[in-house]
């Protein structure tokens, strides 16, 4: 039987971290796993039971609830895609919204927050054969992980394919907001005190800015065959 990996992908906002772990997922028939979408639905819950306002974050609420927030993964046949459930409701699009992107960063720099989703994530990581994407995937969530991989790319480049996705998806979005809330979330993310996105020293990095998806999956299969396959 094939050796089956588990392989994080870590690195700053908008990198095109999903896509790129979807695709390696789907060809290799492995779990996907979009971190970031458990931080989205937790903040989405928070901002629907009015525990996020203007300037401050009821942290106790949050955190008292979090055993009735229930985050899934469900395969859609029809997109050949895994969607994100909240509450056995599909979250899928509200979750990318400007709303839960500006206080997202907030809510995942929550202790107990973060703790349970590290949990969740190790629980689905016991099967092996999946590729999770994040900000701690290789620091802190699976610090063994088969293969690590450090996503960047300019800050312009970024806001521009986060600009392109969401209108893509009939939001209406306005480009220097997306700009504005790349870089105060590059800030937030690499200076919170818990678990700061950082490259794991064992980690490769990938600069995507001037690389399509194909060049990418190329990249990256190089170096998985050799995994899967060497010694
Ligand atoms: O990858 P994303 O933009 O969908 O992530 C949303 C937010 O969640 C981001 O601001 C940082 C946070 N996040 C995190 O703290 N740890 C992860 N493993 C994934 C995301």
């Amino acid at each position: 039987m094939k050796k089956k990996l588990i392989i994080a992908i870590d690195g700053y906002s908008s990198c095109g971290k999903s896509t790129f772990a979807r695709a390696i997922a789907k060809e290799l028939n492995y779990i996907f796993i979009d971190s970031g979408a458990m931080y989205r639905s937790v903040t989405l819950y928070a901002l629907r039971r009015k525990y996020v306002g203007t300037g401050s974050i009821d942290e106790q609420g949050i955190v008292q609830e979090l055993n009735d927030i229930h985050i899934e993964f469900v395969y859609n046949p029809d997109i050949a895609e895994y969607e994100t459930f909240l509450n056995s409701e599909n979250v899928e699009r509200e979750i990318r919204g400007i709303e839960v992107s500006a206080h997202v960063s907030r809510i995942s720099q929550i202790p107990e927050v973060r703790y349970r989703m590290v949990e969740l994530q190790r629980q689905i990581g016991v099967y092996k054969g999946i590729v999770m994407d994040g900000r701690d995937i290789g620091t802190v969530v699976f610090p063994d992980a088969d293969l690590k991989i450090f996503m960047t790319a300019s800050v312009d480049i970024r806001a521009k394919r986060r600009f392109d996705e969401l209108e893509a998806k009939g939001l209406r979005v306005d480009f220097d907001e997306i700009r504005k809330n790349i870089i105060s979330r590059d800030i937030t993310d690499e200076n919170r005190d818990i678990s700061p996105l950082r490259r794991a020293e064992d980690a490769i990095i990938l600069d995507n800015s001037r690389m399509t998806v194909d060049e990418q999956m190329t990249w990256v299969f190089r170096i998985i065959d050799e995994k899967i396959n060497g010694s």
